[in-house]
């Protein structure tokens, strides 16, 4: 059942490229545009949203707020994305033309259904983003786009999150499609790189040989801080969670621009770091910031590891350990750079001795708030 894998988790993660590709199929067609009829909105309503709330929780709640840059950048409609146990307590402002997108593996965590359930009370309409069929989140929401992930058994989640950005990515797409906007062409460009990324992650797993031994041989450490910027603050927050959860260590992520505020405090001889560089295409800005809050942390005794794209070289001096992962749009970056952190996680675990799919104290459905 393991499919010849120790881990279910080894064998979810070597199921993400077929996982992205199922949950593309049939919705995009060959011309670049998307057909998500199955969602059942009507264009009418779709056009009248003036507000998307995104609530989750731990790794659906990454997904969703790597969502919401997408969903800003393509559709220019406001978005926030909440824990979902924070949002029903802070009397939230929504009316009929609030879209609520309701993130969830499962479909039955407890405090996504009760937001939910507040949300619809408050008249809001609510799409569900969910990878079991017929499960509660869905059935009680006004529409659902299904995740084509499989049953995931492992409790930190992996191949589910990859669909849930793809399925995020689809509905910003689909939004700025029912909408038409300025974007259109950068929009047709991105469905065609869309609909390419589950070969892109399959390039990923072939290169993460060096990945393990890195894991392997930190290992002893007690702490890994991770820093990213833009879609890639989620990923390193994501990074930081599959390592808490299974290999019980401090592990934290941070927006690189908030190290000066306090964080670097935290960096000291050996500490690893690991980065994960936006594309110097595309939000040049952000790369040049971000390599420079790399020499920071060297020069103050990080370990620095790095994940950036294909032929980045300005980051190559000050990278202890570089993973190279393959060029992307930047606001679909997301579905690469987050497959090292999982080995990683998964590795270091390995080697602390830990049960991986079972981590300790953790269930794979949450149904109690
Ligand atoms: O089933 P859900 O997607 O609603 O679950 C939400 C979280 O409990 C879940 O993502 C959790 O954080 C995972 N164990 C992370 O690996």
């Amino acid at each position: 059942e393991k499919d010849g894998h120790d881990y279910f988790m080894l064998k979810e993660i070597a199921e993400q490229p077929k996982a992205v590709a199922d949950t593309l199929l049939g919705r995009i067609d060959g011309s670049g545009v998307l057909s998500l009829d199955e969602v059942r909105i009507s264009g009418e309503v779709l056009r009248e949203v003036d507000k998307v709330v995104i609530v989750a929780c731990g790794t659906a709640y990454h997904a969703g707020m790597i969502a919401k840059y997408a969903i800003e950048h393509w559709t220019r409609i406001p978005c926030e994305t909440e824990l979902a146990s924070e949002f029903r307590y802070r009397d939230p402002i929504l009316d009929r033309r609030t879209l609520v997108i309701a993130i969830s593996q499962s479909g039955e965590t407890m405090d996504t259904l009760m937001a939910l359930r507040h949300a619809r009370e408050q008249g809001a309409k609510v799409l569900a983003i969910c990878n079991t069929n017929g499960s509660t989140i869905p059935r009680e929401s006004d529409a659902v786009l299904y995740t084509h992930a499989g049953p995931e058994v492992a409790v930190a989640s992996t191949k589910a999150f990859l669909t849930q950005l793809v399925a995020c990515y689809l509905v910003a797409l689909y939004l700025a499609q029912v909408r038409g906007n300025k974007w259109g062409d950068e929009i047709r460009d991105v469905v065609c790189e869309l609909a390419a990324m589950g070969e892109k992650v399959q390039e990923v797993l072939g290169t993460m040989e060096p990945v393990r031994e890195l894991a392997r041989g930190l290992a002893d450490k007690n702490t890994v801080l991770f820093l990213g910027r833009h879609v890639g603050y989620p990923v390193a927050l994501e990074g930081a969670l599959k390592l808490k959860e299974l290999a019980y260590m401090h592990a934290e992520g941070f927006a690189a621009g908030e190290l000066k505020h306090g964080p670097i405090a935290l960096i000291e001889d050996d500490v690893p770091v690991v980065v994960v560089v936006p594309s110097p295409r595309g939000r040049s800005v952000l790369h040049d910031k971000i390599v420079s809050n790399i020499q920071e942390i060297r020069a103050r005794g990080a370990r620095t590891i790095v994940i950036a794209e294909e032929g980045d070289e300005a980051v190559a001096p000050y990278a202890d350990h570089l993973v190279r992962i393959p060029r992307t749009p930047v606001l679909l970056q997301p579905l690469v750079a987050s497959v090292p952190l999982q080995v990683f996680a998964c590795e270091l675990a390995t080697a602390r001795g830990n049960e991986v799919d079972q981590p300790r104290n953790l269930a794979k459905s949450v149904t109690v708030e």
